[in-house]
């Protein structure tokens, strides 16, 4: 079963094919990152419009590179939300009307359920068992959730404010270090291997809740306390605070997988890039008797191939869109 995703929620153009749920036949990512650096951060109209402008090329060449026609496909999975209502819409008209020229059945996906997908293309050879635990990180969402099967996530817990990945823009947007915030972070702390500053660590205790705006106040507070700022005071603040999320990270996904007694967790979405977090993680999952399954780096970012994926089973399950499917924000 051959199955072409498409997701436009923020400012990547993902398209890909996926045979049979797992399988990367083509994947194609068009980045915005130059379009949106001199602003700080996504702007949406702007977003919008470079979606329309590189959707069908991609999809072409996601195509021709597959080495399939239109007719070998058997369906059409789109992001249906959330995300930016503009962002969102062109791909799914665009994927709408490619279904319905191509008599093909469409499906809406939802984003952060893709994400948690993701983990099914990690490199390991034992599948994502149900049910587990799955943490999902990324710049809009920091959520854990119980996996019961692919069709049934139930949210255990998210963040009260700020979202992981939005407090790595931040903190880097406090230090001048441009936008994207998190790989720029995750570098400049691999250059710190001194000691750290004991930035609070967010909603310790018994709740399950992720909170990130009270740290990002103690960076910003911090950085204020300085007389000035050297390139070795930003390594360490850089360090320090990945520390921080990380710690955080860990202690709300283990004590999910302990409450529901389950031996795997999952990692997804773009903050789950991160080779300190992934590594704590793994560690601490390894010392609780528990597995970590990660997708590879390139699939923790926004893309096609966790759409197509998702997809590819909700099609299966005969989940179907209707023709007026709306963007779900
Ligand atoms: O999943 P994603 O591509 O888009 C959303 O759905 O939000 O995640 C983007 C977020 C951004 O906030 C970015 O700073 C963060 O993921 N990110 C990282 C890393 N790479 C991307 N955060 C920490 N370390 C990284 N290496
Ligand atoms: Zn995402």
């Amino acid at each position: 079963m051959h199955v072409l995703g498409i997701d436009t929620s923020c400012d990547d153009t993902g398209v890909a094919i996926v045979s049979n749920g797992r399988n990367i036949r083509s994947a194609h990512l068009s980045s915005q990152v130059e379009l949106h650096r001199p602003y700080g951060g996504v702007v949406p109209e702007v977003a919008s419009r470079a979606h329309a402008n590189t959707l069908l090329p991609l999809l072409r060449q996601t195509l021709k590179d597959a080495d399939l026609d239109a007719r070998d496909l058997d369906g059409v999975a789109v992001t249906q939300g959330p995300g930016l209502v503009g962002c969102l819409l062109v791909g799914i008209a665009v994927a709408k009307s490619f279904a319905y020229g191509c008599g093909l059945p469409l499906v809406g996906v939802n984003h952060l359920n893709a994400h948690v997908y993701s983990a099914i293309f990690a490199s390991e050879e034992k599948p994502v068992d149900h049910p587990h635990v799955a943490l999902i990180v990324s710049g809009g969402h920091t959520a854990v959730y119980l996996v019961q099967s692919w069709e049934n996530m139930v949210r255990l817990a998210s963040t009260r404010d700020d979202a992981a990945g939005e407090a790595f823009d931040k903190v880097a947007n406090l230090l001048n270090l441009g936008y994207p915030g998190g790989p720029v972070i995750e570098r400049r702390a691999q250059q710190w291997a001194g000691d750290s500053i004991p930035f609070p660590r967010p909603l310790t205790g018994p709740t399950m809740a992720f909170s990130f705006s009270g740290l990002k106040t103690a960076v910003a507070r911090y950085i204020e306390s300085l007389p000035s700022l050297s390139d070795a005071e930003i390594d360490r603040i850089c360090c320090s605070f990945q520390a921080a999320v990380a710690g955080s990270l860990v202690e709300k996904t283990l004590m999910a997988a302990q409450q529901h007694r389950v031996k795997t967790i999952t990692l997804t979405g773009g903050v789950a890039a991160n080779r300190t977090i992934r590594e704590t993680m793994a560690k601490a999952a390894r010392s609780n008797g528990m597995r970590l399954v990660t997708p590879p780096v390139s699939l923790c970012t926004d893309n096609g191939v966790m759409v197509a994926g998702l997809g590819t089973i909700l099609l299966e399950k005969g989940y179907r869109a209707e023709w007026d499917m709306d963007a779900m924000p």
